[in-house]
């Protein structure tokens, strides 16, 4: 992987799938891509939450409504998508939810429920759904954000552990299930990032000293490009901060 290299204005003209670009990473990430010339397909539960990036990218960036806890949701962003596009390039599962932080022994089950909707069970959905148009992409990409207690579950982070370890799973699959055909399929570990999940989950933490979320960009951005050519792999998101000027 030569990551220092990669030269941006190569990265345009793509199709791009970025589930939650209301805030955070995948704000963070939405912003990037369609800076540099993509044209961006981007979700929120709450469509008015993406004003800011229709403002401002009022030609390449599509607001859409996804509710990762509703199937029909994401049948319905599906089939949206295919009316007014004839293919995705990239699709980067990057929406999620923290879920309690608690023992199992006292883990509410509502909670595992609801956890594991929106971080597993609709996710495969979504890529399921979407497979089709990534497969009419010269070079497709899926790009599914992680954690480090994805790559290796933690006590006390309970279902939100556990989904993003059988995410780990999903990626390894598909990447083996696509291996004759044009797609990579990869995680995303950012590591601890100035957001308002991390907030929530570490709320006496100096979010000052975190890196924020255009800090983790390069390795996303390298994922999203031409040059990607790892799949069935783990990054993490901080081995690559400050590789690429941008
Ligand atoms: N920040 C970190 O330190 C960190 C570390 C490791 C992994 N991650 C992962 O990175 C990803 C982004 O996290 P973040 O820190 O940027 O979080 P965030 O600031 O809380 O943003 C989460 C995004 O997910 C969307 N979302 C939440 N619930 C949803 C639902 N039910 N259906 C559809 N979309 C939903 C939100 O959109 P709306 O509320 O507008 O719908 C929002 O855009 C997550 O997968 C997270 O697990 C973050």
């Amino acid at each position: 992987m030569n990551i220092k290299n990669l030269d941006l204005q190569f990265l345009k003209s793509k199709t791009v799938v970025i589930t939650g670009s209301s805030r955070g990473i995948g704000h963070s990430i939405a912003k990037k891509l369609l800076d540099l010339g993509n044209i961006v397909i981007g979700t929120s539960r709450e469509i008015k939450s993406l004003d800011s990036l229709s403002r401002k990218f009022n030609r390449n960036f599509y607001p859409m409504e996804l509710n990762l806890e509703s199937s029909e949701s994401v049948e319905s962003l599906a089939s949206l998508i295919s009316n007014d596009f004839d293919k995705i390039d990239v699709l980067i599962c990057n929406a999620g939810v923290l879920g309690d932080l608690n023992y199992i022994e006292n883990y509410n089950y509502q909670t595992w429920c609801k956890t594991m909707t929106v971080n597993l069970n609709n996710q495969f959905l979504l890529i399921q759904k979407l497979l089709p148009f990534i497969q009419k992409s010269k070079k497709g990409s899926i790009i599914i954000t992680s954690s480090s207690v994805g790559q290796k579950p933690r006590e006390n982070w309970g279902a939100y552990s556990i989904s993003k370890y059988a995410m780990e799973g999903v990626s390894s699959i598909l990447s083996a299930e696509l291996k004759d055909k044009n797609i990579i399929v990869n995680t995303v570990n950012p590591g601890g990032t100035a957001t308002s999940m991390r907030r929530d989950a570490m709320p006496k933490e100096d979010s000052s000293k975190l890196p924020q979320p255009s800090d983790v960009l390069p390795i996303f951005l390298y994922l999203s490009s031409n040059e990607a050519h790892e799949t069935g792999q783990s990054f993490n998101a901080r081995d690559y901060i400050g590789l690429l000027n941008f």
